[in-house]
This record gives C-alpha cells, structure tokens and sequence, in this order.
C-alpha cells in the first residue's frame, strides 16, 4: 500500500461495544498511517474514541474490522503467545497513570519487559542504567514509586517503554496527569527522545499545546477523523 516505511498503516477500523444491550459504535472506518519517525498527536473530545483506537493499535484490543499493520506484520494474525512477545518488543506504552509496579524499584521497574524474554540480566540492567540516565534519573534508580515524584515517575514508564526499543510507542494522555511545568518536561522529554533515537511516537492528548508540538495532528470526532493538520 501506502509506503514501505510506514511504521503503521490502519486500514478501515471498526470498533464497537455492547453496553446494556445497546450497541455503541466507538471507531467508525479509521485509516492512516505513521511514517517512520514520526511524532503523531491524535487530539478529540472525551468520548471521541482515541483511547479505544490506541489499545487496538497496541493490540490490547481486536477491531471488529479494517486491519492494522505494524512494520508490515498484522499482529491480529499471530497466536496469543505470539502476540504478547510481539507486543513486548515492538510496543512501548505510556499510559495517564504510570502503572508501574509499587513493590519495584525505578531500576527494575524499567528492566521488567527486557527480561521476560531475555536470560540476559545484566546487558537489561546495563540497558536500563543507560535509558534512566537518559531520562534525567540516573539519581533515583533505586527509588520506589511513592518514593518518585508524579513527573519522575512518568519519566520511568517512559523509560520502561523505551527498554525493547520498539518500532512505536503509543502514550494515552501522558501529561494528563502532571502539572504544567512537569506536562511540559514530560514532552520536552519524547521530542528529545524522538530527535535523538528516531523513535516514533502516537500520543493521544486533550492539551492543544501538547499536540501543536507533534509533527502532525489528527482530529479524532464521534469516531472518525474529521481533519488532519
Ligand atoms: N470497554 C468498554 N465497554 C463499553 N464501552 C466502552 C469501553 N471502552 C470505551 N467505551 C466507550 O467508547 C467511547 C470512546 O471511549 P474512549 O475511551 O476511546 O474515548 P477517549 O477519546 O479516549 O476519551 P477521553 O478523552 O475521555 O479519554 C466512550 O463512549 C466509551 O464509553
Ligand atoms: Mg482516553
């Protein structure tokens, strides 16, 4: 189709749920695709269906129809086990909320998706020491969660993203939950990250300014994309 160097081409997606009996149509025949290096925003109102769009994208969730590929690969055609090693190294998610695991340091936190798949342990750590330096918190490896401040801790689920070194990274209101200063940091953060290593990136955002920074916006309304700038 489009361009061999697309990272991601979605190709007419559907979407829908049941809620009490009633069918809600959430993505109504959704295409575009991402070039490699790309920093796309996907900007709408609440209810517009950008999250729904990006857990299909990140292959959390099926589309009724349409196909998504990455890197050429519909991963909606591979098997569960499949599926999650292909999701684990090809897929960096940052999510509002961290999700990071409370009981973990920074350090391991970050380390967790490169060793599930991974018997070496200490090219992960090394890895991981390099990308939490990266992102400014070569201080707090050891630290906890609650022991981080909320825009540190964004910083990790970045770094943890970042780990596989995956072809995409998807992120759901990254700043949503930070401050202005910290939102700001936070951003600075993925256009240093997308500059330096080429990684690209689809964020989902309510913040006008958060998205004009982006390559491209696309306008996501009632489940269709009504503008693209
Ligand atoms: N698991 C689900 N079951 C039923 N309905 C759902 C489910 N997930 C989402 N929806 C519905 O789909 C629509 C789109 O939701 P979605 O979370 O994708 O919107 P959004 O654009 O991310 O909104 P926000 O800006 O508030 O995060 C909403 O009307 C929501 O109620
Ligand atoms: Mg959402």
């Amino acid at each position: 189709m489009k361009n061999e160097e697309s990272v991601l081409i979605v190709r007419n997606v559907y979407k829908s749920y049941q809620n009490d009996g009633l069918k809600v149509e959430v993505l109504k025949g959704v295409s575009f695709s991402v070039a490699k290096g790309e920093m796309v925003a996907i900007m709408g109102p609440s209810g517009a269906g950008k999250s729904t769009l990006l857990n299909i994208i990140g292959t959390l969730e099926y589309p009724d129809s349409g196909e998504i590929l990455i890197g050429g690969r519909n991963p909606f055609k591979l098997s569960d086990a499949e599926l999650a090693a292909f999701r684990n190294k090809e897929i960096g998610f940052v999510f509002q909320f961290h999700h990071l695991l409370p009981e973990f340091s920074a350090l391991e936190n970050v380390m967790i998706p490169s060793i599930i798949y991974s018997d070496e342990y200490s090219e992960s750590k090394k890895r991981a020491i390099e990308i939490l330096c990266e992102v400014g918190l070569s201080e707090r490896l050891n630290h906890r969660p609650n022991m981080l401040s909320g825009g540190e801790r964004q910083r990790v689920a970045v770094a943890r993203a970042l780990i596989n070194d995956p072809g995409l990274v998807l992120a759901d209101e990254p700043t949503g939950n930070l401050d202005v200063e910290n939102g700001d940091r936070l951003m600075e953060l993925l256009l240093k990250i997308n500059r330096d290593i080429g990684t690209t990136f689809i964020i989902a955002t309510h913040n006008p300014e958060v998205a004009e920074r982006a390559d491209r916006i696309i306008y996501l309304r009632d489940g269709m994309i009504i503008d693209e700038k």
